[in-house]
């Protein structure tokens, strides 16, 4: 892919990199994304999956369906995506990935400094006590897992609807994209709030914008630099690109 040139520019003066993933970095490692033809939330409601009353009233059922998405995450692995920005690591001074992704497939792939705004899958913590349980240590039944301490339920560590971000994971991810001169958008629909002001928020504070997406998006009008393809070529296409400079 010839690149144009203002990107080269950026990338070879750039220091603080970020790069703002959704669910279209893990797609092609086999993980569905959540809203495109074979989209999860096509099969399945949020609202009656991801929220905390759904949970209270069913346990067992939101319990499964993270069960079902578990499996799929742990038979996956991180794709030439996730380790292109690995890479990217040795040229740039500064470089964080702020993900809305729960599949853990960043700190498998090795990458440092990883945001996740979302929450993580393999972690879970029990409702009354907060005690904190990595998915290996519980019994995987049909049911949904009570704390070993005190008898409560045991939740997936993840941001459901209604909830907020944690506030000291946001804050330090917005710092980064302040600061940071290339803001990568990556496989995301960037429509689910606050996650999606991080790309607003680092180009209003003078990085310049790169989207990378199968298709364009609300965002892509704005955007400094819109690449259409897939983030597991394009990505790698971009280290080869600062490797000839280097
Ligand atoms: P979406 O499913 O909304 O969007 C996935 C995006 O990835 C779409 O824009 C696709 O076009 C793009 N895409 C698909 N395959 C791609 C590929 N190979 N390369 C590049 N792009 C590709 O997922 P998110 O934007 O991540 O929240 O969704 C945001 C949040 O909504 C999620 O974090 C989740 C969900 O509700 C929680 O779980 C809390
Ligand atoms: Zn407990």
């Amino acid at each position: 892919m010839k690149f144009n040139q203002d990107f080269i520019d950026k990338l070879k003066t750039a220091k603080s990199v970020v790069f703002f993933t959704g669910a279209g970095i893990s797609a092609e490692s086999g993980v569905p994304t959540f809203r495109g033809k074979e989209g999860l939330w096509k099969k399945f409601k949020p609202q009656e999956l991801a929220n905390f009353d759904a949970f209270i009233r069913n346990p067992d059922l939101v319990w499964e369906w993270y069960q079902y998405r578990r499996k799929i995450v742990e038979e996956a692995n991180p794709n030439p995506g996730h380790l292109a920005i690995v890479e990217m690591g040795k040229y740039f001074e500064d470089v964080s990935v702020i993900t809305q992704n729960v599949d853990d497939l960043h700190n498998r792939a090795g990458s440092k400094n990883v945001y996740e705004l979302h929450g993580n899958i393999e972690r879970n913590y029990c409702i009354d006590c907060e005690a904190i349980y990595n998915t290996n240590e519980l019994e995987v039944t049909g049911k949904a897992p009570r704390c070993k301490k005190c008898g409560g339920l045991i939740r997936p560590d993840i941001v459901w609807f209604g909830e907020p971000i944690p506030q000291s994971i946001f804050s330090a991810a917005e710092l980064k994209a302040k600061n940071s001169d290339i803001c990568f958008v990556v496989g995301t629909t960037a429509i689910i709030y606050p996650a999606a002001s991080i790309p607003r928020l680092a180009k209003e504070d003078g990085a310049y914008l790169v989207e990378i997406n199968i298709e364009p998006t609300e965002i892509s009008h704005w955007v400094d630099y819109s690449l259409i393809g897939k983030s597991g070529e394009i990505l790698p296409e971009i280290l080869a690109e600062i490797r000839s400079f280097h």
